[in-house]
């Protein structure tokens, strides 16, 4: 049984939706949170007449639901626009915004875009950005990375959780072995596909930044938040009329706010039976492995948010299983991406090692709180039959020659 299924109106009811990990439906509390805001509370939480500060007061407790959340204090917390926002601003606010012209960051090879794509201008800008590669798990490694950070250090930035694989960082330790190093870098964390999955602690994880995207755990789009310890000063990269204590000027985004907050009340207040149920759905999905041969599990198994399976399945192209699978109504994504008029494979699998076939052969399979047994069964018959169809048109002679360790998987570009 989902959990919650019962209150939440299906997208289309032919439509099993499994890119969770790209964005997830607003519960219904959330939007009954929301929807006052919507409605009568138009004010600006900047006025100070009575409706300005009933505004403000939802804003607050807004504020004081995510930092719940992250176990954090309320005042550290700053709204932004979503996780990319708030990822230039780690980046961003800490180099070139902050007067610093020359320095180095690191980061690593499997980060999303609005993290490799500051880093990239950063660069540009004379910085000099190193990327730590990841093993065939998708995972860093805390040791290198500390190893890597250098004198002229200012920032560390490696994700809590991977989008494509759900791969789970071992951020304490990496966070652990840095600050015993150099205490003054700062370490920044995207952890938007952790809330509602795994537990954020940001004492336990030692960072200094953490981002976040309310959209990724069942609130609004076009609203998230920077986590800032206190203590740590970061330049803002807007400038305007100083809301959010300066950091993030405009006004903001009220009913975001609220649905955020709600959003991130309900995935601590829900966490233990939803990744339970999480935990279920990815281990009656993972039964493919056994009845589907040549596939294989792109991510670490138990270290991983409970809710992904990146899937290669070798033989059978990743678009064309995505696009069989939405004729049946079954929505998943692929990590490749047309660029410039080309096909570009995942980087984050190339960056663990797989081969360019093996990348391009690659789906990921996403569910969340809302997702039933049955639907994952559905989709596991679904897979089977289109991988099989693919593979005797693409590779009728070799099914059932590869396993696991096959250089068709790997051209050995990880770490082990
Ligand atoms: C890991 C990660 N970071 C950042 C983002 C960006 O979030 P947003 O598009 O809400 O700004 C995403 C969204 O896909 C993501 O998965």
């Amino acid at each position: 049984m989902a959990v919650g299924a019962n209150q939440v109106p299906s997208v289309a009811v032919t439509e099993i939706y499994l890119d969770y990990n790209a964005t997830t439906p607003i519960l219904p509390e959330v939007a009954e949170a929301m929807e006052p805001f919507l409605k009568n509370e138009f004010g600006n939480p900047s006025s100070v007449h009575p409706p300005g500060r009933r505004v403000r007061k939802a804003v607050e407790e807004a504020r004081e639901q995510v930092a719940r959340l992250l176990n954090a204090n309320p005042s550290e917390i700053f709204f932004t626009s979503g996780a990319t926002e708030s990822n230039n601003t780690a980046l961003l606010g800490a180099t070139l915004f902050a007067g610093r012209f020359s320095g180095h960051i690191l980061t690593s090879q499997i980060e999303h875009p609005s993290v490799i794509g500051p880093c990239r201008f950063l660069e540009s800008k004379g910085f000099r950005v190193d990327y730590l590669p990841v093993d065939r798990t998708c995972r860093i490694d805390p040791e290198q990375a500390a190893e890597m950070v250098t004198d002229e250090t200012i920032l560390v930035s490696v994700m809590l959780a991977n989008n494509e694989t759900g791969t789970v960082q071992p951020i304490a330790e990496m966070s652990r072995r840095i600050k015993e190093k150099r205490p003054e870098v700062l370490i920044h964390t995207d952890a938007v596909q952790a809330p509602g999955k795994i537990a954020v602690d940001v004492q336990e994880l030692g960072v200094d930044l953490l981002s976040l995207s309310a959209h990724k755990f069942y609130g609004p789009k076009g609203i998230g938040a920077l986590w800032v310890r206190s203590g740590v000063s970061l330049a803002p990269i807007l400038y305007g009329g100083h809301q959010e204590k300066g950091l993030r000027s405009g006004t903001e985004n009220v009913i975001g706010i609220v649905g955020m907050g709600k959003a991130a009340e309900i995935a601590v207040r829900d966490l233990d039976q939803v990744s339970q149920h999480l935990w279920n759905l990815r281990k009656r999905f993972l039964r493919i492995l056994d009845e589907l041969p040549m596939t294989r599990l792109s991510g670490h198994r138990q270290w991983t948010i409970p809710s992904t399976a990146n899937l290669c399945l070798l033989g059978a192209d990743g678009l064309a299983v995505q696009a069989n699978l939405a004729q049946r109504g079954i929505c998943v994504s692929v990590g490749s991406a047309c660029s410039s008029g080309s096909l570009k494979p995942s980087p984050v699998l190339r960056a663990m090692g797989l081969s360019e076939m093996a990348a391009f052969c690659s789906v990921r399979f996403s569910w969340g709180r809302l997702t039933t047994e049955s639907e994952i069964d559905q989709v596991v018959e679904a897979v089977k039959e289109i991988t099989t169809i693919l593979r005797a048109v693409t590779l009728p002679d070799e099914i059932g020659v590869c396993d696991e360790n096959c250089p068709c998987f790997f051209e050995g570009a990880g770490l082990s």
